[in-house]
């Protein structure tokens, strides 16, 4: 059984096996993610190995302070320091130039690093007894629907990864905000943190084209996050399939005059915290129900809706319009 709730001394253990060079699934507050030690790049070529990851992805680097950053960024500007100190811990990623340590597995071969300092208990507590900081991406095959209960991760990896750390559902749902921290500031990934709390830090952000041919981050794919079955955003001249087993993602309330074999809805009030925190536990259930076939509605593309959004337009690019 390799699912452990997270007492001191399963954490303990953890902690052992990432020192070791072991790689361990353990609990943030956006997504699981299975992490190894940063410094160490036969440990990190594991995660790429169970995640069948390619190369050129780079990882999410974990800290359990802002001072072990420091062993990760050359150089902290004060624009990163107030960023650091209005966000972490939490979910903004920051992406800086790195120091020489930061081995090129770890950064796809890129002269920066992409950090952040997550809240979650159990996750700091891991970090802390490693004494290393950890590379971590979200803990499901590379492209599937990203993890946010140990469940999804035994489900997904279960027979690759030695150790799972049990820390009950993700509070937050979708991945963090990714950050690159140059003059103007770019959004790489919208996330956890919306960009209207950034904006009112930062003055304008850039967004990144997330669809870009050469994009800034070899991971701004443009399709990822699927579910098994395909996935349609429901527009307004739909026309659903006769004939097929139908999951559909509802917003706030189940659709009438449509045969559905399955819905799960994301907020009943319309919170697009509460919606996030769900997305990826509902299109785990739909993928469970065996649907041929998943329509998604859109969400307010603003606050944690463009999170959302950007998921879903992601899991929806891998086939054409319905
Ligand atoms: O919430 C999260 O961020 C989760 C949890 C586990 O912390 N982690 C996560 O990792 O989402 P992952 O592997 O899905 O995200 C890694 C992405 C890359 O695909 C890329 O877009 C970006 O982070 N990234 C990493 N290093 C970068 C760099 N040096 N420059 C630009 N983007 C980078
Ligand atoms: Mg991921």
């Amino acid at each position: 059984m390799n699912v452990r709730k997270p007492t001191p001394l399963e954490i303990q253990k953890a902690a052992e096996a990432i020192r070791a060079g072991d790689i361990v699934a353990f609990p943030t507050e956006t997504v699981y993610g299975l992490g190894a030690d940063v410094f160490n790049p036969v440990a990190c070529a594991k995660i790429f190995e169970v995640k069948q990851r390619p190369y050129f992805d780079p990882l999410i680097v974990h800290v359990e302070s802002p001072q072990q950053a420091g062993l990760l960024f050359s150089e902290i500007p004060p624009k990163a320091s107030n960023l650091i100190a209005k966000f972490w811990p939490g979910p903004l990623t920051l992406v800086l130039p790195k120091t020489p340590q930061v081995p090129p597995i770890v950064t796809a071969g890129l002269n920066t690093v992409a950090v952040r300092m997550p809240s979650h208990p159990v996750a700091l507590a891991l970090i802390k007894a490693a004494g290393t900081p950890i590379a971590a991406p979200s803990a499901n095959p590379f492209g599937y629907l990203s993890p946010t209960t140990a469940e999804h991760v035994k489900e997904q990896l279960g027979n690759r990864v030695p150790i799972i750390l049990d820390g009950g559902s993700c509070t937050i749902g979708v991945e963090s905000t990714i950050l690159k921290v140059n003059d103007p500031p770019v959004l790489l990934r919208p996330g956890g943190i919306p960009l209207e709390d950034l904006e009112r830090e930062l003055g304008k952000v850039v967004i990144a084209n997330p669809y870009g041919s050469a994009p800034e981050a070899p991971g701004q794919l443009k399709s990822h996050y699927s579910p098994r079955a395909p996935l349609f955003l429901v527009h307004d001249n739909v026309v659903f399939p006769k004939n097929k087993k139908i999951g559909y993602l509802a917003f706030q309330k189940a659709p009438v005059n449509i045969q559905v074999t399955k819905v799960e809805i994301l907020s009943p009030n319309g919170d697009l915290r509460e919606a996030a925190a769900n997305l990826f536990s509902c299109l785990h259930r739909l993928d469970a129900a065996r649907v041929d076939v998943v329509f998604a509605e859109r969400v307010p593309d603003k606050g944690l809706g463009r999170a959302i959004m950007n998921r879903l337009e992601k899991a929806a690019a891998r086939q054409n319009s319905f």
